[in-house]
């Protein structure tokens, strides 16, 4: 079973694997960090957060004289940063005006009804409007974001330029104010010699798409100035289509105060960090030495498919610029930052097995991205589970490369990884909604849904969800 071809996904598996454009265009490095733009709140009442995002065709200059048309949110990409508080209530008016293609907004890792969270059976036709309307909880705060998800035509409309940050704060928040906070979306970005973004090749297909130019807010290698003693809050985005990205931090020691879904209980020192497509990560850096800090890449193994395997290590992504001045002494990060209930026993337990299928015939190669031997079927409910139930979702890769794990709707806690029968726990209890899945491991998650209605759930290498590494979850009330 599992090997259906995907329509449309025949192709020749020779000369164009991994032919990417590598290396033909030079991104100028070293301008000021840019603050991602806010995205205004148009309502004059407290509570209510009021804006209208127009997904638009737009051109970029990433490199000296040459125009990038790519998409965007209000002419921005990344889209602008929506900051809003726990409590609020969000209307969102979107435009999609992309050209001929449908596309959605997906509130990525946010609890919110399965009928505002733009699913693929939600499509916004191309010139046409909706309102996106939610009310964040109490208790919700945390670093989401937004993308489209058009059946199909998700991972393109995404590398093209489509996302953007959405950080929901506390009115009380642990984190001393003087820290900042910071925003910081990474994307990959590939060009080819005149400019334009070339479209998918079959390893990208296989693989995910993998550009050349990691970009920190839309620039490579940015640079941002501290004073000695600096101490920066910086939310880090893994919004590319596939790249993982294990960081570090040359020069400055780092501290995790949060995961995809807000604070973790307390802080916690790293070495370096992994994030997944999808993840985020909250981070505490203590810029204690006057020079250059930079965060840099390292070394991941994720796996890969045939050549064209890009480098992922000794890439630098930011420079923070020390200065000898020292800053005014800082209040300390405090021990707590906030308590995480575990989750309950839970009532059942489900297997997700994920494995990749390959053949050569006349035709081609044939792929199958597949989740319990399935692709992708939006007609379809794989699984039925019930509002408010906690539940154990056993997520098994069985395949040759990294899947992160994605649920729509609500955050999960991981509770153990497993790999040839030993088990670890993570380092620390935190609220998720993206896990990397290693291949080989199998990762244990308690998932409560408290909403009813149809989720999503899939690999968030986006061009495996786009062929098939989805399902479809049905919460009933
Ligand atoms: Cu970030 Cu289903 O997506
Ligand atoms: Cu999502
Ligand atoms: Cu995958």
């Amino acid at each position: 079973s599992g090997m259906d071809p995907m329509p449309g996904m025949s192709g020749h598996a020779g000369h164009d694997m991994g032919a990417t454009s590598q290396g033909t265009t030079l991104l100028p490095e070293g301008a000021a960090l840019r603050e991602l733009p806010l995205l205004a709140n148009e309502a004059r009442r407290p509570g209510l957060f009021k804006a209208r995002l127009t997904a638009e065709p737009a051109v970029a200059r990433f490199a000296e004289g040459q125009d990038t048309p790519i998409l965007a949110y209000n002419g921005q990409s990344p889209g602008p940063l929506i900051e809003a508080f726990e409590g609020d209530r969000v209307e969102i008016t979107f435009a999609n005006r992309i050209g001929e293609e449908a596309s959605t907004i997906h509130w990525h890792g946010m609890p919110v009804p399965a009928d505002q969270d733009g699913n693929p059976m939600d499509p916004v036709a191309a010139g046409t409007d909706r309102i996106y309307a939610f009310v964040l909880p109490e208790g919700s705060a945390g670093s989401y974001w937004y993308h489209p998800h058009p059946h199909g035509k998700t991972a393109e409309q995404v590398y093209r330029g489509l996302a953007g940050a959405f950080v929901v704060k506390s009115k009380v928040d642990p984190v001393p104010a003087e820290y900042g906070d910071t925003v910081l979306v990474l994307t990959d970005l590939r060009l080819a010699a005149d400019g334009s973004m070339p479209g998918n090749t079959m390893s990208d297909l296989m693989n995910g798409r993998v550009g050349d130019h990691v970009l920190v807010n839309g620039q490579k290698n940015p640079q941002l100035s501290v004073a000695e003693g600096a101490r920066r809050r910086l939310r880090l985005y893994n919004a590319t289509n596939a790249r993982f990205l294990k960081l570090a931090f040359d020069g400055a020691p780092m501290t995790i105060i949060g995961a995809d879904g807000g604070l973790i209980e307390a802080p916690v020192a790293a070495e370096d960090i992994l994030i997944g497509p999808g993840e985020r990560i909250e981070l505490v850096v203590a810029f204690d030495r006057p020079g250059p800090a930079t965060l840099k890449t390292l070394p991941y193994d994720r796996g890969w498919m045939g050549p064209g395997r890009p480098a992922d290590a000794g890439l630098t992504l930011l420079t923070v610029n020390v200065s000898q001045t020292p800053a005014e002494v800082l209040p300390p990060l405090p021990e707590r930052l906030r308590p995480i209930a575990p989750l309950p026993a839970p009532a059942r337990s489900r297997r997700l097995v994920f494995t990749e299928t390959m053949a050569m015939n006349a035709s081609g190669m044939e792929m199958g991205f597949l989740i319990n031997g399935r692709a992708f079927d939006m007609a379809r409910v794989d699984i039925v589970t019930k509002a408010g139930e906690t539940e154990l979702w056993e997520i098994v890769n069985q395949a040759d490369m990294d899947h992160p794990f994605h649920v729509h709707g609500t955050q999960f806690q991981v509770i153990a990884h497993e790999r040839d029968g030993t088990v670890s726990k993570p380092r620390y209890l935190a609220w998720k909604d993206t896990v990397n899945v290693a291949r080989g491991e199998t990762v244990r998650l308690l998932l409560r849904q408290e909403r009813p209605g149809p989720r999503m759930y899939h690999c968030h290498i986006l061009e495996h969800e786009q062929l098939g590494m989805m399902g479809v979850l049905d919460v009933q009330a």
